[in-house]
């Protein structure tokens, strides 16, 4: 059980409970007074934005571990079908070859403990997603209109009637403009390319932080400037610079705003 006001204290199928007050004497029968169980059959969406690298996942997937939200990283959607692009050498300026290309991909999500277990036509890519050849591709084909068209439409039907969590770089601009939460993420520029130098090290064990860095930084620039969706703050996110912040202090700056709507 944890202690502490406004803490999350348990949470059972569609009930929650939440710590309202911390008694000084914690008998049973006090703490049963202290907690409030709220109802978490509800529709409660966070929208988690932001530049590429800077740990949008990270406090996305410990937003959801905590309220026990869905957790949806539209950004695996978008690579995977970078993936099938890149193998089935599709034309992306050849629109009906992009267009027979999506008819043919199915993608599912399963998560376990949290972690994005993506796949592609039944096959796992969880791992191969996150590999350089796929990174250097994806933002070209997230900028075209069908492809977007697809994704959005998909992950709508994901946080229909569902607490979800879901991050990427247009969740509060266009997936779901009325999400009760909006962050918008962002760190210093050469902070996200060492976070993610680390991160890919261990697999791609030849990979320099300059090729890091520099895919961040053209990523950015597509992704910010591209004519479909570009990358924005919604008006109403929340701003979350991370570079100072450990995970667990993010985590923290979003439980105290997400927390309250729990609470009604
Ligand atoms: O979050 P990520 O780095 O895994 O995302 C991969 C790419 O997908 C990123 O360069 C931009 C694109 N993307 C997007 O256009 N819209 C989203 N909602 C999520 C990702």
């Amino acid at each position: 059980m944890v202690k502490g006001k406004g803490k999350l204290a348990v949470c059972s199928g569609q009930f929650a409970a939440i710590v309202l007050k911390v008694c000084p004497l914690p008998t049973e029968n006090c703490q049963l007074n202290c907690i409030l169980v709220v109802n978490m059959n509800t529709n409660i969406v966070v929208a988690i934005d932001g530049y590429s690298s800077c740990g949008k996942s990270t406090l996305a997937k410990a937003l959801a571990k905590k309220l026990h939200f869905i957790y949806v990283d539209s950004g695996a959607m978008y690579r995977a079908v970078a993936l099938y692009f890149l193998r089935h050498n599709v034309d992306v300026n050849d629109h009906a070859q992009v267009i027979e290309a999506l008819k043919n991909i199915h993608l599912n999500f399963h998560s376990r403990d949290y972690q994005t277990h993506i796949t592609l036509n039944d096959e796992e890519v969880s791992a191969e997603i996150r590999r350089m050849p796929v990174s250097d591709k994806v933002s070209t084909i997230s900028a075209i209109r069908d492809v977007r068209v697809e994704m959005v439409k998909q992950q709508q039907r994901m946080g229909r009637s569902k607490n979800i969590v879901m991050d990427g770089r247009d969740i509060g601009t266009v997936v779901f403009p009325h999400a009760q939460v909006k962050f918008f993420m962002t760190a210093d520029p050469k902070v996200r390319a060492e976070r993610r130098y680390k991160e890919l090290l261990p697999t791609n064990p030849n990979i320099t932080l300059e090729e890091v860095f520099e895919n961040l930084a053209h990523r950015d620039y597509q992704d910010t400037t591209r004519k479909e969706s570009p990358l924005r703050r919604a008006e109403d996110a929340i701003i979350l610079d991370n570079t100072d912040l450990t995970p667990d202090e993010q985590l923290q700056f979003a439980l105290d705003r997400v927390e309250p709507l729990l609470l009604g």
